[in-house]
């Protein structure tokens, strides 16, 4: 199966206290196949937003390289980054940075009006459906601070899809979120990647993770194991109980 994205031995450091350093990311090598649904679980502080940041070059690694579709992006400019983030991946972020002058509708519609790729029609009937199927259409005049979290974060939620990515990332998409719109999120996450969009997603939640079709686990920087549950085909009975025996074996 085609690869879409590839790290190739991506390391990243931080240095802290001037000369001290931290290798948050040592050598990692990940394959996603194009269409694939791939969760990536782990204690805190163990690399995972870190790991995602640089996968999409909203952070740049320290060494080793990235391969987008089998050309190799690790020397992209920031703008080649910003434009290939744009029209081909989308972020759903722990915390939503939406902008304050702008209501709910506008925020989501935003980068699809700066991508131009669909018309300002096409753009306002996706915004409208992506709403509708997240619960929060009747928030669209509204500005961000008269929405709940849990609304800012299925607005985050539709702004990352108003573009139809090809490559979705989740950094605890639902971590702000009860389980009935966890739930319904899921299910649409599990929609789009069915309809071919690849999946990346960071999460604590068993729930969440036994949906992907493949679970990475990461500690201390290094990806120390990887499950496969097999696609989710709409049952997730027998799922969860996997995913924590395995977890628990690795005592997480
Ligand atoms: N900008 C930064 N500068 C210095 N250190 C950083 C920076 N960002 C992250 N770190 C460090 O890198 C490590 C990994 O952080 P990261 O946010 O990737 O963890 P995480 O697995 O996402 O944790 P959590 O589950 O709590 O979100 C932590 O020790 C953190 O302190
Ligand atoms: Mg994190």
């Amino acid at each position: 199966m085609e690869i879409i994205l590839e790290t190739k031995d991506i390391k990243k450091t931080y240095l802290f206290d001037k000369n001290k350093e931290q290798e948050v990311l040592k050598n990692i090598n990940i394959k996603v196949k194009k269409g694939e649904f791939i969760s990536v679980m782990g204690p805190s502080g163990s690399g995972k937003s870190t790991l995602l940041y640089n996968m999409c070059g909203m952070d740049r690694v320290t060494s080793g390289r990235l391969v987008f579709e089998g050309n190799d992006i690790s020397g992209y400019s920031e703008n080649e980054f910003s434009k290939l983030r744009l029209e081909r991946i989308g972020f759903i972020f722990q915390h939503v940075n939406f902008l304050k002058n702008l209501n709910i509708f506008d925020n989501i519609a935003l980068p699809a009006y700066a991508a131009k790729i669909q018309s300002r029609k096409e753009i306002n009937k996706k915004a409208e459906e992506l709403m509708e199927k997240t619960g929060i259409s009747e928030t669209g005049e509204k500005d961000i601070t008269e929405v709940s979290g849990g609304q800012l974060q299925r607005a985050g939620i539709c702004r990352a899809l108003i573009n139809n990515p090809d490559i979705l990332f989740g950094d605890e998409p639902t971590g702000a979120l009860n389980s009935k719109y966890t739930n319904d999120i899921m299910d649409i996450i599990c929609r789009i990647n069915k309809e071919g969009t690849t999946v990346l997603l960071v999460t604590h939640d068993i729930k969440v993770a036994s949906r992907s079709e493949k679970v990475l686990f990461m500690k201390d920087g290094s990806i120390t194991g990887e499950y496969y549950l097999g696609k989710y085909e709409g049952e997730l009975k027998g799922r969860e109980e996997k995913l924590s025996e395995w977890l628990m074996k690795l005592d997480f």
